[in-house]
């Protein structure tokens, strides 16, 4: 059977599930991340998964009108702000991906004061990928190696696939499987690297309907895939 150590999943679809209510797209967002939290509690009670990957915000969404942006880094303050304490009771481990800039100093605090209490969990990790680009985390990466080469800390061969993995935002597994809400069939900058032979699945859901049971049977589905790596079938 595939194993599955890592999900990734790409929250999609809170703007149009808002329309077709006829609420603005914070509501839908709000609603989407009361989804997420159902998402994050049921991955780390019911199903043996190690690491969920959760695509809150591109880098690119920085483009959006600057209310939304205010809303949605409002949302994520509160929510990480009063987070910890439920975290520790189901044993959940935060860490987060992207980069700082132009994140306020009040949001990212937040983030690393989360980080900081949850480090020592050992259960679900939950890698929340926040102003996130998967070209930015390659380039970064690239940048941290090219440093360590230029101060002698390696050698050119020393740079192997392996090596570049560790040089990312985590250290994590690669991604065995993909999920995106909404029906959008696009990667959008998602963990470029860490996908190279993921399985994908694209479900019309909007995010804010997508629970327990459509993430249950969208896991099922990864275990119906024949993961092959490049090897031939015997
Ligand atoms: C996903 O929902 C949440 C974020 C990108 C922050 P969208 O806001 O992209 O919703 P749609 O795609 O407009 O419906
Ligand atoms: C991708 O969704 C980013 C997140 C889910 C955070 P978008 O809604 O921003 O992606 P596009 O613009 O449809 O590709
Ligand atoms: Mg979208």
């Amino acid at each position: 059977m595939n194993k599955l150590k890592h999900v990734a999943l790409i929250v999609d679809g809170n703007g149009r599930w808002a329309k077709q209510r006829g609420k603005i797209r914070s509501e839908g967002h709000l609603a989407g991340s009361k989804m997420l939290e159902r998402i994050i509690l049921h991955a780390a009670r019911n199903t043996d998964i190690e690491v969920l990957s959760l695509y809150v915000f591109s880098t690119e969404n920085f483009k959006r009108d600057k209310d939304e942006v205010k809303y949605l880094m409002n949302l994520f303050l509160k929510w990480f702000t009063i987070s910890g304490k439920k975290y520790r009771k189901d044993n959940i481990k935060i860490i987060f991906s992207g980069r700082k800039e132009p994140l306020s100093d009040e949001v990212y605090n937040a983030m690393k004061k989360l980080e900081e209490r949850t480090k020592d969990h050992t259960g679900l990790i939950v890698n929340f990928c926040l102003n996130y680009g998967g070209r930015a985390e390659i380039v970064d990466a690239t940048k941290k190696i090219a440093s360590e080469l230029k101060e002698g800390k390696i050698k050119e061969e020393d740079i192997t696939e392996e090596y570049f993995s560790t040089r990312l935002y985590n250290k994590l597994p690669d991604v065995d499987f993909v999920i995106r809400t909404s029906g959008e069939q696009r990667i959008s900058n998602f963990l470029l690297w860490e996908i190279s032979y993921a399985e994908f699945l694209f479900v019309d859901t909007y995010f804010p309907d997508f629970d327990e049971k459509c993430f249950d049977e969208a896991i099922s589905k990864y275990y119906n895939r024949d993961r092959r790596f490049g090897n031939a079938k015997k």
